[in-house]
């Protein structure tokens, strides 16, 4: 290696390119605005076309928009056959990238990565991951599928997917807000793979499907799920700080809790506790905020460690009724948009990612021939 390289384990503090689509500078903003305004002002079928689309749709564009996403929210029938095909014990996340990568085979544009050609990918698959998650969730339970309804915003729509009926007003509106923090978040690990796979000239469908594998872990969108659990853990406000600590005797990492960028705080956690708090007191589930609080005090007084996105976000969708293991799946529906921006935006100035490594194996040697090596 030459003097001039650079060695950061994972890539921490690494400019690796440059993007017009989201900054981490006092606080987060897409394409310019900031998240806590579009989270106060606008839906997140705004907020995926001002993703994808560069500017915040006009209500002309706006209804085209869901109308092109509309028409994409229904699978193919013999793409429902495979999800029919699947064991029932498959984790929703496990069927969504399997999902993803089939639902490459039946896009019109597949052989085609212009730039009209992915935005037109995006859309879809927009409209298609939902009813991938509400599906494989209601075959796994035996349940039939809800087809969407034309009159429902996206999140209204996803929720009455799965549920089948149609959600009340704050809890359409809280799952949107969610989705909107969710959507996008410059070069974390999942984007970041996307990026990789399409700087090699692959394709939409291929980038995506890395990107939901790299979602997956729990120390990335796989936290959200953790969450819950580790909630359910504690047991409740009268556990909830001698749990919490005995965890970090154990040097347990905490699900929900740091960041490799934000350090002292993640504002997107902020703006969705208000509405988790609000799911939670319609639900008559208090208790869960009261444990949150008691574990994010001990957490801030002895570690200085703050809530990221996922910690609300856990509690939100547990007080919404909706289960643990469709939570990273959410997350997937949400930053699909983020992801489609990145890979349209990657091949528009590409350069193929190869960084190097250091070497820390054995010294050059000779091969021994098997005879010889006994
Ligand atoms: C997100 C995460 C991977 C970022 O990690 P990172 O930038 O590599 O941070 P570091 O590992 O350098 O953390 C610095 C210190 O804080 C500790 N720490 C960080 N997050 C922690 C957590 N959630 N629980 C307990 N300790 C934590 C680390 O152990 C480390 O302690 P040390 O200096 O004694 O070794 C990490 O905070 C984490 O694992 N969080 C939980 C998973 C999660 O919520 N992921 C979603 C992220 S949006």
């Amino acid at each position: 290696m030459s003097g001039s390289e650079i060695y950061s384990p994972g890539l921490e503090g690494v400019i690796a390119g440059e993007t017009a689509i989201s900054a981490i500078v006092d606080g987060l903003s897409y394409r310019g605005y900031p998240v806590t305004e579009l989270a106060e002002k606008a839906t997140y079928d705004e907020v995926a076309y001002l993703l994808l689309h560069g500017e915040l749709p006009t209500r002309r564009q706006l209804a085209d928009f869901q109308q092109r996403v509309a028409a994409a929210r229904r699978i193919p029938e013999p793409f429902r056959a495979l999800l029919k095909a699947l064991p029932a014990s498959t984790v929703p996340m496990d069927a969504l990238r399997s999902a993803v990568s089939i639902l490459a085979h039946f896009d019109p544009d597949s052989q085609d990565s212009s730039p009209a050609a992915n935005l037109r990918k995006s859309e879809r698959l927009l409209g298609q991951i939902p009813v991938i998650v509400a599906e494989q969730y209601r075959l796994s339970k035996g349940l039939a599928v809800v087809p969407a309804r034309a009159d429902l915003g996206h999140a209204a729509n996803f929720l009455y997917m799965l549920r089948g009926t149609p959600p009340s007003p704050l809890h359409a509106r809280a799952f949107d807000v969610s989705l909107i923090l969710y959507a996008e978040h410059e070069f974390n690990a999942s984007t970041f793979t996307a990026r990789v796979v399409v700087s090699t000239e692959s394709d939409l469908h291929a980038g995506v499907t890395a990107a939901i594998g790299a979602l997956k872990g729990r120390l990335h969108g796989g936290a959200n799920e953790k969450v819950m659990d580790l909630l359910l853990q504690a047991g409740g406000p009268d556990t909830a700080e001698q749990w919490i600590r005995a965890a970090l005797a154990r040097k347990e990492k905490v699900m929900g809790f740091g960041h490799r960028v934000y350090k002292t705080g993640d504002v997107r956690a902020q703006v969705l506790k208000e509405y988790a708090r609000q799911a939670a007191q319609a639900a008559g589930q208090t208790q869960w905020e009261t444990t949150a609080e008691i574990i994010e005090g001990v957490l801030a007084r002895e570690k200085n460690l703050f809530p990221n996105l996922d910690w609300p976000a856990g509690r939100l969708y547990h007080a919404l009724g909706l289960e643990l293991p469709l939570y990273t799946p959410f997350f997937v529906a949400a930053r699909v948009t983020g992801w489609c921006a990145h890979i349209i935006e990657q091949l528009g100035h590409n350069r193929l990612m190869r960084p190097r490594a250091r070497y820390t194996g054995p010294a050059l040697r000779s091969v021994v021939p098997l005879p010889e090596r006994g």
